[in-house]
């Protein structure tokens, strides 16, 4: 049974300095939602209510935020801004939370394996929140879902980027066997163009059997010195079947500030009703 989502969100944020000087990245808002909380919604669309956060100093208020305010509950109780906060208490109501810290920074490989703690022995989904996903019919988790009930293994979201972009990205290769699904064969963190087998890059989207967790552990450091997840299955790829799926709909990059204003501009205009492509 799949219902636990991790998030990994220990990183510092950097590229936002100084809004993220006192403020974890997460909670950054897109119009009037932190990044985050698009991430969960997207979660509980897809069935999974368990969620657990792997943290890190700095990081208390994506607690408090997943969690009552009572004060400022009474004080909007029966007003007309008390609707503002309908969106948050659904998400509270139907969920559980529970976090564990990255002590320290050693890849995402690293930061899954330390919320190993909150997972067990279950396949789990890892949804990066900096990545933003919208589709007008179901979410991209969801029909990562689905997929993984029929195929029972590990799965990774990927979206074509531009050829000269994949150092940006873990890319994988493998074969077609289904329209928009492929057999993963390789794997590789953040490669150069000339060393990209493709251009199908891997976006914050996975479905993670739990062997995962004994790969990540004998993983050696990769790209950028860290603990890649991409190298781990890849290794996972050679032992059994992992699937890359080029899911339908529109991702953002809300780690970098071209895709945050991008993605604000979008659900704005979603919100109002102003026509988007
Ligand atoms: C991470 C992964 C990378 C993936 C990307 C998607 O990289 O390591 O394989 O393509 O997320 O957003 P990061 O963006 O954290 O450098």
């Amino acid at each position: 049974m799949l219902n636990k989502g991790l998030f990994p969100a220990a990183g510092y944020g950097t590229r936002f300095l100084p809004a993220t000087k006192a403020m974890p990245k997460e909670m950054l808002p897109i119009v009037n939602k932190p990044l985050i909380q698009y991430g969960v919604e997207e979660a509980i669309e897809a069935g999974l209510t368990q969620i657990g956060f792997v943290s890190g100093r700095g990081k208390r208020a994506i607690e408090d935020h997943f969690d009552i305010s009572y004060e400022l509950e009474h004080q909007i109780a029966g007003g007309d801004k008390e609707m503002l906060l309908q969106d948050i208490r659904d998400v509270i109501d139907q969920c559980t939370f529970s976090y564990t810290r990255q002590v320290e920074m050693k890849g995402l490989g690293h930061a899954i394996l330390t919320g190993e703690t909150l997972i067990g022995d279950e396949p789990f989904a890892v949804i990066l929140a900096d990545d933003l996903c919208t589709n007008s019919d179901k979410g991209v988790l969801k029909q990562m879902v689905g997929l993984f009930n029929e195929y029972q293994c590990s799965i990774v979201a990927i979206e074509e980027v531009p050829p000269d972009q994949t150092a940006s990205y873990g890319i994988i290769e493998g074969k077609e066997i289904q329209d928009g699904l492929f057999k993963v064969s390789n794997m590789i963190e953040k490669p150069a163009p000339e060393d990209a087998p493709t251009n199908l890059a891997i976006i914050g989207r996975y479905i993670l059997t739990p062997d995962i967790f004994d790969i990540i552990r004998t993983v050696k450091p990769g790209a950028d010195g860290e603990i890649q997840i991409t190298d781990a299955i890849c290794e996972q790829a050679r032992k059994r079947m992992v699937l890359a799926y080029k899911f339908k709909g529109r991702r953002f990059d809300c780690g970098s500030l071209e895709g945050y204003v991008e993605a604000t501009n979008y659900v704005y205009q979603k919100q109002h009703q102003i026509s988007v492509e």
